[in-house]
Parts: C-alpha cells; sequence; structure tokens
C-alpha cells in the first residue's frame, strides 16, 4: 500500500517537471530577441561621451562636414557603422597609403573597444535624420538609374536602403561627394582589397566593373534623386 503510494507520488512529480520543461521551451523563443538587436545593445549614456571626439569631424548631430572629408553618419544603418568601425579597427579599412580619409578615421576607431562601438552606435543612433545637401553638378538620373537597378540594387535594395543579411550599406541619405569618393576608392583599390575584408572585397569587384567615371556620376546623381524623394 505505502510502496503503491510512493510510485504514485513520484510518478505525478515527474509528470509535472516534464509539464514544467515543456512550458519552459515553449516560452523561450518567444522571449529571445533578434540576434541583431541582440548584438547591437549598446549604451547611449557612454556613447555620448565617446561621441565628443568623433564630432569634431562628423559634427555634433552626426550630419558629417564636407570639409573634412566625414560623411553624414545618423542615417546609417548600425549593422553596417558596426562593421565599418570593426573594419577602421582591425586594419581592414584605412591602411592604403593612397587612401587619406581613411586614414584620418582609423586611429579614431583603434580608441573603441567593442563595447565602445555599440555603446557610439547606440548614440548615434538617438540623433535625428540630418537632411543631405547636393554637391554633385554633372551626372545622368536616368543613365544612373539603369545602371543601379542591373548591378546596384541586387544588394544594396529598391531605393538604395541597405540590405542587413548582405552587410551592405544605406547608400541614400550618405552625400553625394562621400559616395563618389568611395567607389573611386573601391575602383582604385584604396578600399576592399586588405586581407579578411570580405565584404569590401565583393564590391571592390563590382566597382572595378564600372566601365568610367561618368558611370559613377550617373549612379550618384540617381541616389541624390532618392534622397528627394
Ligand atoms: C579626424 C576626423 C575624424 C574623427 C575624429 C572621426 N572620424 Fe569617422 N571618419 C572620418 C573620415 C574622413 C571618414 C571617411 C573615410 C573614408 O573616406 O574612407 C570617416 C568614416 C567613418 C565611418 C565610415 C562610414 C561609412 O559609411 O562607411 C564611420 C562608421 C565613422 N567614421 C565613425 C566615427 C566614430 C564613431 C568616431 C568617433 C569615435 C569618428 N568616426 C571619429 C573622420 C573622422
Ligand atoms: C555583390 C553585392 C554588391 C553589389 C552588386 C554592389 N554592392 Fe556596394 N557594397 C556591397 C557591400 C557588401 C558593401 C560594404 C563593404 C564593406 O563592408 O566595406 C558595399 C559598399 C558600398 C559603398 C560604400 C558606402 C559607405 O558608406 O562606405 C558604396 C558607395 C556602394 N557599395 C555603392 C554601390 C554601387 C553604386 C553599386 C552598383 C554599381 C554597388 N554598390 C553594387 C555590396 C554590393
Amino acid at each position: 500500500m505505502r510502496y503503491h503510494f510512493q510510485f504514485t507520488v513520484l510518478a505525478f512529480s515527474a509528470l509535472f517537471l516534464v509539464s514544467c520543461g515543456s512550458s519552459e521551451t515553449e516560452k523561450t523563443p518567444a522571449k529571445e530577441e533578434p540576434a541583431a538587436e541582440k548584438a547591437l545593445a549598446g549604451n547611449a549614456t557612454k556613447g555620448k561621451s565617446l561621441y565628443m571626439t568623433c564630432a569634431t569631424c562628423h559634427g555634433q548631430n552626426a550630419e558629417g562636414m564636407q570639409a573634412l572629408g566625414a560623411p553624414a553618419l545618423a542615417n546609417q544603418e548600425p549593422y553596417y557603422l558596426k562593421n565599418q568601425l570593426q573594419n577602421f579597427r582591425t586594419n581592414k579599412r584605412g591602411v592604403h597609403e593612397k587612401d587619406a580619409f581613411g586614414a584620418q578615421m582609423a586611429p579614431m576607431a583603434k580608441v573603441l573597444d567593442s563595447d565602445g562601438i555599440l555603446d557610439v552606435i547606440a548614440y548615434i543612433k538617438t540623433m535625428p535624420s540630418p537632411t543631405i545637401e547636393q554637391t554633385l553638378e554633372d551626372g545622368d538620373v536616368e543613365a544612373g538609374k539603369n545602371y543601379y537597378n542591373m548591378i546596384c540594387g541586387a544588394c544594396h535594395g529598391n531605393g538604395a536602403v541597405g540590405i542587413e543579411a548582405l552587410f551592405s550599406p544605406r547608400l541614400v541619405g550618405m552625400q553625394d561627394w562621400y559616395l563618389e569618393r568611395q567607389l573611386n576608392n573601391f575602383r582604385a583599390g584604396y578600399r576592399g582589397m586588405e586581407a579578411g575584408d570580405t565584404y569590401g572585397a565583393q564590391m571592390q569587384q563590382i566597382a572595378a566593373a564600372i566601365p568610367d567615371d561618368k558611370t559613377v556620376k550617373d549612379v550618384v546623381a540617381y541616389i541624390n534623386s532618392l534622397n528627394a524623394e
């Protein structure tokens, strides 16, 4: 009799444990944040003090400063900002002897550790979206649109907003003088040629196939036209 009772209790508690266990596993996935958000959980308050140095070149609101060659950061996607800061920090960008602007940025990334990178990005993402000035005078928007749709759109997306899964940046919302310089840096092999720069190398090959300077200007003129929308 007593033996039977103990058995029932054991069986009952075993059942109870099993049911707890399964409800636990049902709940876990719902609670989990998407990997990207988790990886970019920075502290904006800490980031604000780190950003003081950056403001000298990128501006108080990360709107960019043409005179110093520093692009707007406030419109750019967090995953891409993170990759580029890591690239500068680990000598995958800004090391070519002819990459004068990259050389100014690289030492700035080297003072950040991996938490610092997330913190400064969290602060940048609190800033309002800056208005982007247009400086490019020539460039055929229609021709640029055709080239963009034929070559670039597959990786940078419709409307040039970037595709996180491909690690490709947003292009709309970046200054024309900066886009033109990056395309020419890739074409000349000043960017995208360092060992370990997987995504830069993909872009470098595409840029190297751009037939001429006019096509670069056309595509940038098309991206400018998206800014105006
Ligand atoms: C001395 C001026 C200077 C300072 C200070 C500086 N930057 Fe830069 N930064 C630049 C320049 C110039 C470029 C463009 C490099 C190029 O043309 O490849 C750049 C590029 C970048 C890029 C790449 C953007 C893109 O779309 O690829 C990021 C991200 C960036 N800076 C973040 C920062 C952060 C964060 C700080 C502060 C820790 C900082 N910068 C401080 C000058 C500076
Ligand atoms: C195979 C995919 C692919 C194609 C096609 C492609 N890109 Fe890219 N592009 C990338 C990736 C990935 C990066 C980021 C490289 C890095 O991490 O340094 C990039 C970076 C860039 C940058 C640098 C932006 C910045 O903020 O520094 C510009 C400008 C650019 N691409 C323009 C273009 C244009 C214009 C075309 C069409 C002629 C094009 N891309 C086609 C994948 C692509």
